[in-house]
């Protein structure tokens, strides 16, 4: 496929969670058009197994390369672990992007004192082990230790991401890493990241990074635009919303999220 600095970036996730990845990349890149597709009529992918979410995937990168995306983004971090090799071969010359790789090489670029990061996400995504494989990958020497903290997304899902049900959750899960004299704190999960202040207050840790990697993929996809002359030097880009299901429910919570409206968000049938 011809890529062109016009072409829009693809971006995608399960549900809501990856515009996290949106508002970043919206930040450090104003000038690119944006698609993104959540898959809101088949969310949660986190407990689900991995043939399903490749299944779902590949549909959803079908999807963008139509769009003539010039870049793919996985911003959901169950199917950067789960399939993202398969997308990487669909995509041809498309270049893809993830998540659990930009985390991972954050985390690594700060470990310090004690080598030894701490992960947290789905099921799925701490089942595949894809963070611990990645960040050996990028240093040998550094530990890794995960734990699925699953009932964080529907808490997450409902707003409640700082009351009593929350802290307690986030205390059960989180507990025994508190033992760990972690160097950094991987939120492997696109919801995660709405617990940042929860759980910052419940490690009172200075010396604990706490990373998300919705930054760290943005200043990557920057790299990657500049480096093949595919930036797009125009003043504001476009942004298009497409969704499984629901899209007057998932309009409102974007607004509400980014900040600003959106163009109307548009139903796929992926059935
Ligand atoms: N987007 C998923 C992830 O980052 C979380 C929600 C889900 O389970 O689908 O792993």
């Amino acid at each position: 496929m011809k890529l062109t600095a016009s072409s829009p970036i693809g971006i995608f996730d399960s549900g809501i969670g990856g515009l996290t990845v949106v508002k970043s990349v919206m930040k450090s890149l104003p000038g690119e058009d944006i698609i993104y597709f959540g898959d809101t009529a088949r969310v949660p992918y986190g407990i689900k197994s991995s043939e399903t979410v490749k299944e779902y995937s590949l549909q959803i990168t079908d999807f963008l390369l139509k769009k003539k995306v010039k870049a793919i983004l996985i911003a959901c971090n169950t199917v950067a672990a789960s399939c993202k090799n398969e997308i990487v071969a669909k995509a041809g010359n498309v270049p893809v992007l993830d998540v659990v790789t930009a985390g991972s090489k954050a985390a690594a670029a700060i470990v310090k004192k004690e080598n030894l990061i701490g992960v947290i996400g789905t099921l799925a995504t701490v089942g595949s082990a894809a963070y611990e494989n990645a960040i050996k990958k990028i240093d040998p020497s550094v530990s890794v230790y995960s734990k699925a903290c699953p009932m964080l997304v529907p808490l997450a899902e409902e707003g409640w991401i700082d009351n009593e049900i929350a802290v307690k959750t986030i205390e059960l899960y989180l507990n025994d890493f508190r033992q760990k004299p972690l160097d950094a704190l991987i939120l492997g999960c696109t919801h995660y990241p709405l617990f940042k202040d929860s759980i910052s207050s419940f490690f009172n840790n200075p010396d604990m990074k706490i990373i998300d990697s919705a930054d760290s993929i943005a200043e990557m996809t920057k790299e990657l635009l500049s480096s093949k002359n595919l930036l797009n030097k125009s003043e504001k880009g476009l942004f298009n919303c497409y969704v499984s299901d629901k899209p007057q429910r998932f309009q409102a919570l974007a607004e509400r999220f980014l900040g600003q409206s959106i163009n109307r968000v548009e139903v796929v049938n992926m059935r």
